[in-house]
Parts: structure tokens; sequence; C-alpha cells
């Protein structure tokens, strides 16, 4: 396999391959001592609870909080090693936090090639004074912004920003982290204020709960997100946070399993005669890969049996799509982003195979 920017930036930082994140370990007597083991979770639809003796107790309106939440906030906490806060969507959760932290006046330094509904959502939000510029991730973010903004691995260019540089640029620094993960990479242990993830993908992982969250070491940046999001409503359902919680469950187990069998395929697409280029970063579940041209790609994501031809990303079902459809000029007419599920990966190759010579 070739050395990619992103394999080399990964050997740099020693990520390790494989973090075994808090929530596969649990007490040696088989006690549920970490609540997301718990085997019945309480799913808690209310958005009122009595008050206490005349005076609200830990729970009284859920757009403050609400008990489903909070325990999908300490699950995902956890795994971050921070603070984690829910809110509606993985947009929903950058809107929150560039609101509640710039200015008017204010740039973002956005990663080229990451999520083009990050850039989307940003130009949304100029009409309020915030601008943004993007810049190459695998370096060192420009001088005079506010806010940096990296994605790891980006979508669908997937390279891996210089969280080092980063982190030494006098800007928070937020690291959009839905493709890693946190089983492969915790940012809030490189150096990065917040931690981003549109929940809706791998740490839900069925294609079933449209989530967001952030995850921040800072008690005080915690406290400011949760003011915030209560005042200004943004606050996230406690069904999807059910559905969070029980795919945290298995997520080490999907991860690794989705990791091992992108890497296989990347493997055998480099050495396919209708593929050009080929982008995975050596983790997580998602491979960009580039056919001749535009009627090429929409003739391979429509043949395919198996894979469904789909948006999103992080499910256990396979799913690929031609990015041009959505991204225009942005990404190459042929690039097609595969997000590989947990089916048997020869019946995968073999579907992609087929859907290749089409
Ligand atoms: C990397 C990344 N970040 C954020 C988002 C936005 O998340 P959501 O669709 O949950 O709003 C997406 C959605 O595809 C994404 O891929």
């Amino acid at each position: 396999m070739g050395a990619t920017p992103a394999r080399t930036a990964c050997r740099r930082w020693g990520y390790p391959p494989f973090v075994t994140p808090p929530c596969s370990t649990r007490s040696r007597d088989g006690e549920a001592g970490e609540t997301w083991f718990h085997t019945s979770m309480a799913l808690d639809r209310s958005t009122i609870w009595p008050y206490e003796d005349g005076e609200p107790g830990r729970f009284y309106y859920s757009r403050y909080a609400s008990p489903t939440i909070v325990e999908a906030e300490e699950a995902l906490g956890a795994l971050e090693g921070g603070h984690a806060l829910l809110y509606p969507s993985g947009s929903a959760a950058t809107s929150a936090l560039v609101l509640a932290l710039l200015q008017p006046g204010d740039t973002i330094a956005l990663a080229e090639g990451c999520y083009f509904g990050t850039g989307v959502t940003f130009q949304a939000l100029a009409k309020w004074g915030i601008r943004h510029v993007e810049f190459d991730q695998t370096q060192a973010p420009p001088e005079g912004v506010q806010l940096v903004w990296l994605e790891a691995p980006s979508n669908p260019y997937l390279t891996m920003p210089d969280l080092e540089a980063a982190a030494a640029h006098p800007a928070p620094v937020v690291v959009d982290s839905t493709v890693a993960t946190p089983v492969h990479l915790r940012p809030l242990e490189h150096g990065a204020d917040f931690a981003l993830h549109s929940a809706t993908k791998y740490l839900a992982g069925h294609d079933d709960a449209l989530l967001g969250a952030v995850a921040c070491r800072d008690e005080t940046a915690a406290g400011e997100l949760r003011r915030f999001r209560t005042v200004t409503g943004i606050v996230a359902a406690p069904d999807p946070a059910f559905l969070l919680l029980r795919g945290l469950k298995t997520l080490e187990l999907r991860v690794a399993r989705q990791t091992a069998t992108a890497g296989e395929i990347a493997e055998r697409l480099r050495d396919h005669p209708a593929v050009e280029t080929v982008r995975w970063p050596g983790l997580g579940g998602l491979i960009s890969f580039d056919v001749a041209d535009n009627a090429a790609a929409l003739r391979v994501e429509t043949s395919t049996r198996l894979i469904v031809n789909a948006t999103s990303l992080g499910g256990v079902t396979s799913v690929m799509e031609s990015r041009a459809r959505w991204e225009g000029e942005r990404v190459p007419p042929g690039l097609l982003r595969l997000s590989v599920g947990l089916e048997d990966p020869e019946a995968l190759w073999r579907d992609l195979d087929r859907a290749l010579a089409s």
C-alpha cells in the first residue's frame, strides 16, 4: 500500500493502531460498573419531572437536561476523555459550537476537502459576520483566524490533519472526528479543544438516529456550551440518545471490523484496472476512489447489489455513492465514496468487482 500523507501522519503522531476505549472494559467480577453496560437502558421521554420539596431537582424540564441524554453524554465523554454534549445532528453541533464561540467579524480556518456540508453551514452563518477560509490541514493553520476546524480524516479526501501544528496555533481547535471515532483517535489527547461528531454515523452506527456531539476537557467551556444550548434550544431528543447508548456498546467491534475490511478492499482497489486513485488513511471504514469519469461512477454505484446506493456513512450496511452529485466540481467527477459495513468482506469485494466491470 502506498504511503499516503495520512499514513505518514499516523506514524508520526504514534496513533495507537487500535485504542481500547473505556466502554469495552468491565469489572472482573462481572458487575455492570459502567452505565452503558446496564442490560436495560432507560429511555425517558418525559419533558417534565416533579419538583422536589417545591424546588427543581436534577431534572425538571428537558430543554435543560434529561436522563437519557445525560447517560449518553457520560458514556461518550468517557470515550473522548472529556465532557460530551449532544445536539440534534452533527450540523446542529457545528452551528451551536460556532455561534457559542465566535463573534461577528471572526474567521474560521476550515480544512479544505472536509465534509462539504460544514462549508455550507459556515456560508449560512456568513450573514452574521462569521467568515471562513480554507487551508491545507496537513500544514499549519493560517495566522489571524479565531477558530481552527480540522477533520480526521477529511470526508471524502481522507487526509489527516497535522494536529501538532494546529495545537500550536493560538485559536481554539475543533476536530471533527466523525470518521476516525474515539476508537482510532481521541483529539482531546492531541491538543484539540473540541472533538465533534456526527453521531449519526459510526457512534450510533445503524442509520436510524440523527445526532451530533461535541466533547471538550475544559469544564468552563462545557458549561458555556450547555448554557448556550439551553437558551437557544438546540437540544437533542432522548430517542436518538438511547440509540447512541446502544450503538456505543458495539462501537469498538464494529469499527475494528470496518477498518479491517476497508484496508483489504482498499488494497484490492489499488490493483484494479478500472480504478485510478484510492484514498484510505489507514484507519476507519471510509474509502474514496476514482473511476474514469462521472458516467463510469454512476454505472458502478447503480450496479452493486449488496452495497446500497445511498448517502451517509458509518452504518452496519455498506453504502456507496458518487460525490459529484452533491459536491460538483469540488471533487473529481469519477469519485466514489464507499462506507464499509459489516458484511462478509469477500461478498463485498465480489459485489464491487462485478460493479466495476459493468
Ligand atoms: C464528517 C461529517 N461531519 C458532520 C456531518 C454532519 O452530520 P449530520 O448529518 O448528523 O448533521 C457529516 C455528515 O455527513 C459528516 O460526514
